[in-house]
């Protein structure tokens, strides 16, 4: 099972939409897709519940699913504050992880902290894992997007994609979807946000 996880322990940056986007994304390309929910808020849980059947299916990960039922992807969202022991633990799991920013000069200064952390774990270190930042309510071509890319490019970190901002992520949530099982033409942009991270993901297949 190949495991991404979704982490930044600042809170409200943007984890929980782009794991379940993630998770929306990748099972309607026809993987099978479970989502671990980390977190003692359980957002990911909730809409997971509120998925409606007829849409590709995520399923939530339970540590007995039978090996045979593991290919495909795991989609890790984790709690703000997650740092020291717990960051490790996580890592093990993972072989990519995504980091969603904010814009902010306090969201870049938070995130650096973290990343700083996360390139000193062994599993950074040795290259077990793909480390990306994913731009998060940002609007392409403006300043912020250029700020975005020149600080954490020139900090050896690639930027994955940036995710505009957008009530399509709130409303989608509501009802259990991600950006991808909205119709196509309300979602051109967002999808082609998308398309840029699929294809990080997807790179080294
Ligand atoms: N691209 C976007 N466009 C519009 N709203 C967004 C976008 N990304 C995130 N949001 C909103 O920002 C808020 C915080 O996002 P989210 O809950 O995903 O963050 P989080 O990191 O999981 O928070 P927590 O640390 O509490 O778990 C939510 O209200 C979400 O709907
Ligand atoms: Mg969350």
């Amino acid at each position: 099972m190949k495991t991404l996880l979704v982490a930044n322990p600042k809170g409200g940056s943007g984890k929980t939409t782009l794991a379940v986007n993630l998770a929306a994304m990748l099972a309607q390309q026809g993987n099978n897709v479970r989502l671990l929910d980390l977190d003692r808020q359980q957002s990911a849980q909730i809409w997971l519940s509120r998925r409606p059947t007829q849409l590709p299916a995520v399923w939530p990960y339970h540590a007995d699913t039978p090996s045979a039922t593991r290919a495909g992807w795991l989609i890790i969202d984790s709690p703000a504050g997650v740092h020291g022991k717990m960051l490790a633990r996580m890592l093990k799991l993972a072989q990519y992880v995504l980091v969603p920013m904010g814009t902010s000069l306090f969201d870049r200064e938070a995130g650096m902290v973290f990343v700083t952390a996360l390139k000193e774990e062994k599993a950074v270190r040795k290259e077990r894992v793909r480390l990306g930042v994913v731009g998060m309510r940002v609007a392409p071509r403006t300043w912020a997007a250029q700020q975005i890319e020149a600080f954490y490019t020139g900090h050896g970190l690639p930027v994955v994609t940036m995710l505009q901002d957008t009530q399509a992520y709130v409303k989608a949530a509501f009802e259990g979807k991600g950006i991808v099982d909205l119709p196509v033409r309300q979602t051109l942009r967002e999808r082609e946000q998308w398309q840029t991270l699929m294809d990080w993901l997807s790179r080294d297949e």
